[in-house]
């Protein structure tokens, strides 16, 4: 269920690095610049074709090289299914699924649900809605299996109204008014997928995972569809704005979800302390509810985990990572600075330092 053999070649400062993780915990560990981070980007680059921390894919690939490759071995039942990635400096993608091309990078994205945490996650709480529909949208498209679909199609469409709105042809209006009932049947396609979501994925944040943490006792999540009421009135009403705007305003592109602890914004009340551990609440009921659903064992990436965090609030991540069964990748400079938050955790835990791109071997 796991990933059992990963293998990278020119990712960053690695030259080239195979290992065979543990199913259950492992840490990276190593000095600053040592390549711990760079190892979590690469898992995660074979699960969403890009990095987490940038939108250059050129800087994914060593200095001076032609190209990164990511291979894995994912474990899926009692099937070892060969799996791998690599980037060239053109930007061109190459997939490869048990020995055949695929141009789908959602097929792989399917087989391996890969979520991270970092250091700068809890921004979730702060920035715009485009990394909160990310987070949603990673749970629904693994959970609700005709909301890629919906989402592709809708999204081919919003970019023609757009790209209508902005260029104005003669008959723009009517084009838009044509295509705008698509538009609605698949928003409301789409919004159907994400409250599914929602209302499975609130039984189990509340019940299960909030309920262990009396600082969240009151907390609320609220959606937000991204229009009220009527989405075709809406569009309607919004026309004249629309236009002047050149993109369209309401839709589920414009989706969001928000938090309130005793009625206010969480970013408001609660300190960084606890909007991280609020981070690693939601990171593990989504990662919970893909297992729980798929059958499929997740994988969560934590980069740096001591970083900021004190004892108190590391037997609360200790607790919380106990709740799911997701394959664990840590780094941290020292083993022993994370020892407070995988020991109680009782689960098989692997060790690796990484030195200058290379694992070091004792
Ligand atoms: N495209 C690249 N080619 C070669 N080296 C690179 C490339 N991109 C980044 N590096 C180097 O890779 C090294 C490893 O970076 P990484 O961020 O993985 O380190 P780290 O172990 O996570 O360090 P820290 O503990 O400071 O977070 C750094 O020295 C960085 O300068
Ligand atoms: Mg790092």
């Amino acid at each position: 269920m796991s990933l059992t053999h990963l293998s990278l070649g020119d990712f960053r400062n690695i030259e080239a690095l195979s290992f065979d993780p543990s199913p259950d915990i492992n840490i990276i560990y190593g000095a600053n610049g040592s390549g711990k981070t760079s190892l979590l980007e690469a898992i995660y680059f074979l699960s969403h074709g890009k990095s987490f921390r940038t939108n250059k894919h050129k800087i994914l690939i060593r200095h001076e090289q032609a190209r990164c490759v990511v291979h894995a071995k994912k474990q899926i039942h009692n099937l070892s299914i060969p799996v791998g990635i690599s980037k060239d400096s053109a930007g061109e993608t190459k997939l490869k699924i048990q020995g055949q091309s695929s141009r789908k990078m959602s097929e792989l994205a399917q087989l391996i649900p890969v979520q991270v945490i970092t250091p700068e996650s809890y921004e979730l709480f702060f920035g715009g809605p485009k990394e909160r529909r990310k987070f949603l949208d990673l749970g629904v498209f693994h959970v609700e299996h005709a909301f890629f679909n919906a989402w592709r199609n809708f999204n081919k469409i919003l970019k023609q109204r757009n790209a209508l709105l902005k260029s104005r042809p003669s008959n723009y209006a009517e084009q838009i008014k044509y295509w705008d009932r698509e538009y609605v049947r698949l928003a409301d396609e789409i919004n159907i997928h994400r409250k599914a979501y929602i209302s499975r994925f609130e039984a189990l944040f509340f019940d299960k995972i909030v309920c262990q943490i009396p600082i969240f006792s009151g907390l609320e999540l609220r959606y937000d569809a991204g229009w009220k009421d009527c989405l075709a009135s809406q569009l309607e009403q919004q026309f004249e704005r629309d236009v002047k705007l050149g993109y369209t305003s309401k839709g589920p592109h414009k989706a969001d979800f928000s938090f309130y602890s005793q009625g206010h914004a969480v970013e408001n009340i609660l300190s960084r302390g606890q909007l991280k551990l609020l981070l690693y609440a939601l990171k593990v009921a989504q990662n919970s509810l893909i297992e729980s659903e798929t059958d499929k064992q997740s994988i969560l990436l934590i980069d740096d985990l001591p970083s900021e965090l004190g004892e108190e609030t590391m037997q609360s991540v200790s607790a919380l990572l106990a709740l799911c069964r997701s394959q664990l990748f840590i780094t941290a400079i020292t083993a022993e600075s994370i020892s407070a938050v995988v020991e109680p955790m009782q689960r098989a835990c692997s060790m690796f330092h990484v030195k200058h791109g290379s694992l070091i071997t004792k």
